[in-house]
């Protein structure tokens, strides 16, 4: 059942370039995006003013790529909300808009709690949901399905990275029929879409690279990741990786927080991973590391292949192939699976299967 894996966790790790193809081929038809099956048509989709996201835990960390995405790339404003915590502050929901839960197991109380809190409010829904046929699939208006297949491993990993798809796509179509982008872009991006399989085939290539540097790293005390915009989402999974299944404390930064209070805490020695997939946002970053080095941090660079210069920074480089920088979550993401994952390994954890956690948490 494990596929000759030695844990689900591994095994769902690698079927992540299926998952995202059969994702991709689920809703792009003849080199154009077709939402028919969520019943989401371009009408609704120029009309749209606002999006709420509202997710827990992993997808909310989708969310947070799609805020960036879907602002810089459509036009929409977005808001983004813990589920736990839009339920309970009662959120002003402007018109024309549409409230977004992304959910893999369709079952996370919270997240079906704010989505009939959006359907009393008489606000449109769209449930991004895995499971078919699960309580906020049947009670969306609109349910954009995700293909990661069935996810057992309770760290999330395909089911992520087919969220990220579905957020891609809903950004693409909406920046087209709002007449944002060309045809030419359209095209571009769908292009450049269809390679993700591949290069997330070819980021997990590397994966040894991850194991031997996450042995080395097993017993560290604290880990750090920065990075900033969509880095800084890329961070918060990486972070949360390490936390739920290698037990190691951990916290994400927006790189530029760091010197408001966080930065106390670097020692000699602490590691710091710098996530810098962002062009405009390398320089920055990288200034953000050196901060930290003099304080004695051990740099970890995760960037593009290209980005070389991260060596005179970092004591240790990471590099996966170059995407459109809208996509570059879909990449960066894997070497911080593979991490979270090995040092769970290497430390003789209940990898598929961490204390204190469900697969999918029903309960307030
Ligand atoms: O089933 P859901 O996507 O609604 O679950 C949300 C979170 O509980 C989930 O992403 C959790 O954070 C993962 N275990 C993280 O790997």
């Amino acid at each position: 059942e494990k596929g000759g894996y030695e844990h689900f966790m591994l095994k769902e790790i690698h079927e992540q370039p299926k998952a995202v193809q059969d994702t991709i081929a689920a809703y792009v038809k003849d080199g154009a995006i077709d939402f028919s099956e969520v019943g989401l048509t371009d009408e609704v989709l120029q009309s749209l003013e606002r999006i709420y996201i509202v997710a827990c835990g992993s997808a909310y960390h989708v969310g947070m790529v799609a805020k960036y995405v879907l602002e810089d790339l459509a036009h929409i404003p977005v808001e983004i909300d813990l589920a736990s915590e839009f339920r309970y502050r009662n959120p002003y929901l402007a018109k024309n808009s549409l409230v977004m839960v992304i959910s893999q197991s369709g079952e996370t109380a919270d997240s079906l709690a704010a989505l009939r809190l959006a359907k009393d409010r008489n606000v449109p829904t769209l449930g991004v949901v895995n499971v078919v046929g699960s309580s906020i699939a049947r009670e969306s208006d609109y349910v954009l399905y995700t293909y990661a297949g069935p996810e057992i491993s309770v760290a999330t990993t395909k089911a992520y990275s087919t969220q990220l798809i579905a957020t891609y796509l809903i950004a693409i179509q909406g920046a087209k029929v709002k007449g944002i982008i060309d045809e030419a872009r359209y095209d571009a991006l769908l292009k450049e879409l269809n390679t993700l399989p591949e290069k997330i085939q070819k980021a997990l290539d590397d994966k040894e690279r991850m194991q031997w540097f996450a042995s080395k790293y097993a017993n560290a005390k604290d880990i750090f990741f920065i990075g900033r915009g969509i880095d800084y989402a890329i961070s918060m999974e990486g972070s949360l990786k390490m936390k739920e299944i290698s037990y190691v404390h951990s916290e994400a930064y927006a790189a530029g927080e760091l010197k408001h209070g966080t930065i106390s805490l670097i020692e000699d020695g602490t590691l710091v991973v710098g996530v810098l997939t962002q062009k405009e946002l390398f320089e920055k970053t990288v200034s953000n590391m050196v901060e930290v080095r003099s304080r004695g941090a051990y740099l970890m660079g995760l960037t593009n292949y290209g980005n070389y210069s991260v060596e005179d920074t970092a004591d240790f480089s990471v590099y996966v192939p170059k995407t459109e920088q809208y996509f570059a979550t879909s990449l960066a993401i894997i070497p911080l699976q593979l991490m979270g994952y090995y040092v769970s390994v290497a430390k003789g954890l209940d990898v598929d299967k961490p204390r204190n956690l469900a697969k999918s948490v029903t309960v307030e």
